[in-house]
């Protein structure tokens, strides 16, 4: 895979790189601290967002985002019910018309494997494609700001980081892209919990050994005892993706399996003070309530850094496209 260095696709987390991350985290703050600065950014650009799977924070972010940056935005939110989808129209096809009519860039969060890479191949370099989520397998950018909201919080990604990872890791896409993006630090330590019956897949760990990267898998553990034995500084909770297992028998298994992945105000407190709580959300019965008011909880502040993160990585795209056109009329 290509690696991006502001251009042209977004499509898996392993394509960025620490230097280009810090850049486009700068970015991020820049733009939150002077929106009005980098409203016309994106001026004259058409922007299609195209959804075949459920969102409300990534959907919304990038919308806002676009049209923050002084883009047009079209939004199609369930295009399993209302595109041309319905009658049998692959996202290239979809992808295709779009181009016809004029769209620039593409954010697409598509069940279908593959899809959004195939989507990239057909639209081609000067149509940048972000992907928002595909299937089971990556979401890149939900990767990009759980990393942002660690660096918020302590500059350093080259100190040791112990990151424990919760819940169905077999099934969760944001472990996934964050495992490969925090992959990239050697100093970063992962343990993996969660029930035998959703184990963070084998590709991921084979990276992990290929790359000399440290990590512990604990099976049908509590967290409670997970926490001590590790003392982690970041605890990434996740939720049990019920919606993508279609056997009725696993789906009831898994959501018994995760009575031992509660992270209640006990464990939480159980914490080392500086530790930082992270969920990409929506949460489910992993996540109570009552640890919202804990100082270690982050994810609220996280999900807002998705829309600076979200913003700044448009802004990357558009000025290296534009840097590059320089150079091809030069
Ligand atoms: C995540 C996703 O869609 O993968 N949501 C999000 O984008 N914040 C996490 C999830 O649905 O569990």
């Amino acid at each position: 895979m290509e690696p991006f260095d502001g251009f042209p696709h977004v499509l898996q987390s392993q394509q960025f790189h620490p230097e280009t991350l810090e850049r486009i985290f700068l970015v991020a703050d820049a733009i939150r601290s002077a929106p009005e600065r980098f409203s016309n950014a994106l001026a004259g650009r058409k922007v299609a967002v195209l959804f075949n799977q459920p969102s409300s924070r990534t959907r919304a972010s990038f919308q806002l985002a676009a049209q923050n940056l002084g883009a047009t935005v079209y939004a199609e939110s369930n295009m399993a019910l209302f595109s041309s989808e319905v009658k049998g129209e692959t996202p290239e096809d979809t992808a295709r018309m779009f181009v016809e009519y004029g769209f620039d860039y593409f954010v697409l969060r598509l069940k279908q494997p593959g899809a959004i890479t195939r989507v990239a191949e057909v639209v081609g370099r000067d149509h940048p494609v972000i992907n928002a989520g595909g299937g089971i397998d990556q979401h890149p950018t939900q990767a990009l700001l759980d990393l942002n909201t660690i660096w918020r919080e302590n500059h350093d990604l080259n100190r040791r980081i112990v990151i424990l990872m919760v819940g169905d890791l077999e099934n969760g896409r944001t472990v996934r892209s964050l495992t490969y993006l925090m992959a990239k630090y050697p100093g970063v330590e992962f343990v993996f919990l969660s029930p035998s019956s959703a184990q963070m897949r084998q590709d991921l760990l084979d990276h992990l050994n290929e790359n000399g990267r440290q990590y512990a898998v604990r099976l049908d553990a509590c967290i409670g005892r997970v926490v001590v034995e590790f003392n982690p500084d970041i605890v990434y909770m996740t939720r049990a993706q019920l919606e993508t297992i279609d056997d009725p028998g696993k789906r009831a298994q898994l959501e018994g399996d995760y009575k031992n992945l509660i992270l209640t105000p006990d464990v939480a407190d159980q914490l080392k003070p500086e530790a930082i709580i992270l969920h990409p959300l929506p949460r489910g019965p992993e996540l109570p309530q009552e640890i919202d008011g804990n100082p270690r909880s982050r994810y609220f502040s996280q999900m807002g850094n998705g829309l600076w993160l979200r913003t700044a990585l448009f802004e990357r795209i558009e000025e290296t496209m534009k840097r590059l056109l320089i150079r091809i009329h030069d």
